[in-house]
């Protein structure tokens, strides 16, 4: 082929941000500590966990070396929370948790170099020194604050153990939100605090911890980020404005807490580390048990957090900004030796089917129950959380969406050209590469759109643009599907087959790029195109080369890369959404007030019976009502007729039950019936209605009081 490219190495590294002039030698990508008190579901996948594995598979293809941590956040407030609701210790939360989150994002492909965890001892010691030097030089001040105790238990109280009413819309709100109206709020503007575990009325008690005091730092922060980091994402760079322009106070970094790491100093038994102090330092602990684990892979753990040629990038969600962007940069600085993070690629909220993801509310797609319905499916999901991630403002799931962009995209874009690629392949030549003869105009124009797709790619890329690289990368497979519906060899392997040797090996070289340039996103798809090319993974630099597999190379036997997903599955999940939905309305239901008190000469004017019934219908052109015919007890049929139609589908189930029935009720004509009584019937959460039954075979009639 005469317009062979070979493979050539880049060198076009990032220049380093924040005035740190030249190229950077290696990255360390951090993802946000997951809390060990739950499972993860598609939020966490698509708002970070995803885009920082596109990522360093990026970076690792391209041969630089990159560190990627990942690890559980073990300690804070969530956890206890979790360990309360189930009766178990908070330990024993983090262990079950823990394995499940290590499992499931291995099982996605999220391929961390270390996913360790914050109650190990490695990081009991680090993030404890770290303390005890700021405390020693001085970096913290020690005040004296109220804050809310238990005096039955004897604790004190963090924000999100309070309840109490919110000042705003006076429903019941935690310490540190309303979920009603959405407020932030602080635990001292609740009506009536009480405690969450014990219900007690909580009290003002005086008590002492250390504080970080960010004030001093404002001055640096806004020139570092401010005058530096304007190339930051707007949302990032937004709540880094917000935040650095209203005045900055002292932030505690201890709390009075049992479940934690000890304060490391004289005096401050019953006092913790702050989850937020501690959890960010489990980032440079986990990489210091990776590098002590392997130092001849990894060298020293100061390499990769206090070494000027590393660019050090985090990968969270929103919620997470000011931890990341003037939080921890604040204990990096008031310790020394530390480099600042060059960027902070921080996601917006991902929504499902219109509603706040909630762990708390099971609302979520959780990736342990994804893969039993969907088995193999990895790449499918990260495919459509890829294109829908939540990069510049929030994003909503949907399983319409999912589907959709499975069977039109993966299947119909992207499998469509690769098995049309190797079927013809496999027909015409027994699955050899045919060589390539001469190029057309047509042909090289073709190469020469693919070949520009590498660039596009590596420039999304690094600038955190996700969607548009994978779009890109997608439009390879477009290409390549023009090509061959345009080139029609199918047709002119009649007329000139020599001609479709050459369609048919450009088409394989497509196959090929595809492979590579979805490698960061379909990591597992990748795998097994290479293996149905019969060749090892190819390395980013032949991204856009037409000479990557050789004439007379044998192809291993074609299989379909993505399958259809059928609308079942699809209503499947939506059931479960619905499902779902009905268990959160009766968990929120309250009993309706009680009315006045009637006396009993009341009460006993009404004549409440046992029916036994022996036939029930539908009213016809009635939506509404059911026609019973019920034994009363007296020898002769009763017809009463019940709005109940509705929550009835087949009317005759009813038949043999026994319900309850008012006898003395007034007479009415309906739909031209007459209806002799009122059946009594419970109404639920939800509106729904119930005849009520009784649980002993009762005979018609009896009475009831
Ligand atoms: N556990 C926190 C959350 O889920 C994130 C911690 S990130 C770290 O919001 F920097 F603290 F590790
Ligand atoms: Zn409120």
């Amino acid at each position: 082929m005469n317009n062979q490219q070979s493979p050539k190495v880049t060198s076009n590294p990032l220049p380093l941000g924040g005035g740190r002039e030249g190229a950077f030698k290696r990255t360390t990508v951090t993802s946000a500590l997951p809390y060990a008190n739950g499972g993860v579901h598609i939020g966490h996948l698509a708002g970070v966990y995803v885009p920082a594995d596109i990522y360093v598979r990026y970076l690792r293809l391209k041969g630089e070396d990159v560190m990627f941590i990942g690890g559980s956040d073990e300690h804070g407030v969530p956890v206890t929370q979790r360990a309360r609701k189930e009766g178990i210790t908070p330990q024993q939360v983090v262990d079950r948790y823990h394995k499940m989150i290590k499992d499931s994002f291995e099982e996605f492909g999220i391929s961390f170099d270390v996913y360790s965890r914050t109650t190990s001892k490695t990081h009991h010691q680090f993030a404890s020194d770290f303390f005890r030097k700021l405390y020693d030089d001085g970096k913290l001040i020690e005040k004296t604050t109220k804050q809310f105790y238990d005096e039955t238990t004897g604790t004190f109280k963090t924000d999100r153990d309070i309840v109490g009413e919110c000042p705003h819309c006076h429903a019941e709100a935690n310490g540190d939100q309303c979920e009603k109206c959405g407020r932030d709020l602080d635990p001292t503007e609740l009506i009536n605090p009480r405690s969450k575990e014990s219900g007690a009325k909580l009290i003002l008690k005086d008590t002492t911890n250390w504080f970080l005091p960010l004030n001093d730092y404002e001055g640096w922060l806004k020139e570092w980020i401010l005058e530096g980091h304007k190339e930051w994402r707007s949302n990032v760079y937004g709540q880094c404005k917000s935040w650095l322009d209203m005045e900055l106070q002292p932030r505690a970094m201890t709390r009075d807490l049992d479940w934690g790491i000890p304060v490391p100093v004289e005096g401050a038994e019953g006092k913790v580390l702050y989850v937020w102090f501690d959890a960010p330092i489990g980032y440079i602990s986990n990489t210091k048990e990776l590098c002590e684990s392997n130092p001849e892979r990894w060298g020293t753990w100061q390499r990769w957090w206090q070494d000027e040629e590393t660019r050090l990038v985090h990968f969270i969600g929103k919620d997470n900004i000011v931890f990341h962007c003037i939080i921890f940069p604040v204990m990096m600085k008031a310790h020394g030796g530390y480099i600042m993070p060059d960027n902070v690629p921080a996601n917006e909220f991902l929504n499902l089917e219109g509603d706040k993801i909630s762990t708390s509310r099971n609302w979520a797609v959780w990736l342990h129950e994804y893969l039993v319905d969907f088995p193999g499916k990895q790449d499918v999901l990260r495919y459509a959380l890829t294109a829908s991630a939540p990069e510049t403002k929030d994003n909503d799931f949907t399983w319409a969406e999912f589907q959709a962009r499975n069977n039109n995209e993966l299947v119909a874009v992207y499998g469509n050209f690769v098995n049309r690629a190797l079927q013809l392949t496999q027909k015409y030549y027994d699955g050899v590469v045919p060589a390539c003869g001469e190029l057309t105009d047509f042909d090289r124009q073709t190469i020469a759109e693919f070949t520009d797709v590498k660039a596009k790619v590596e420039a999304l890329l690094d600038n955190f643009k996700f969607r548009d690289a994978q779009k890109e990368a997608m439009n390879l497979a477009r290409i390549g599907n023009k090509y061959l519906a345009d080139s029609e060899p199918w047709k002119v392997i009649k007329t000139d087959p020599e001609r479709v040797k050459t369609i048919i090996n450009i088409s394989l070289q497509l196959t090929a790029n595809l492979a590579i340039a979805f490698e960061p996103f379909l990591p597992f798809s990748s795998k097994k195109l290479y293996g149905m090319l019969n060749v090892e993974a190819l390395g980013w630099d032949n991204l856009g080369s037409t000479a990557l597999l050789k004439a007379g190379h044998q192809l291993a036997k074609p299989e379909l890369l993505f399958e259809k997903i059928e609308d079942e599955a699809i209503q499947a999940q939506m059931d479960r959404l619905a499902r779902i939905k009905k268990e959160n309305e009766a968990a929120s239901y309250q009993a309706a007030p009680v009315k006045p008190n009637v006396s009993f000469e009341t009460f006993e004017k009404l004549d409440i019976r046992v029916g036994l019934i022996k036939d029930c219908q539908k009213v016809k052109k009635s939506k509404k009502l059911l026609q019973f015919t019920i034994d009363d007890g007296t020898g002769t049929d009763r017809t009463i007729l019940s709005g109940i139609a509705a929550f009835y589908e087949d009317p005759s189930a009813l038949i043999g039950k026994r319900i309850l029935f008012v006898a003395n009720f007034e007479p009415r004509q309906m739909m031209g019936i007459e209806s002799q009584g009122m059946i009594l019937s419970a109404v639920d959460f939800d509106e729904s209605l119930s005849v009520v039954t009784t649980t002993k075979d009762v005979k018609p009639g009896s009475q009831v009081g």
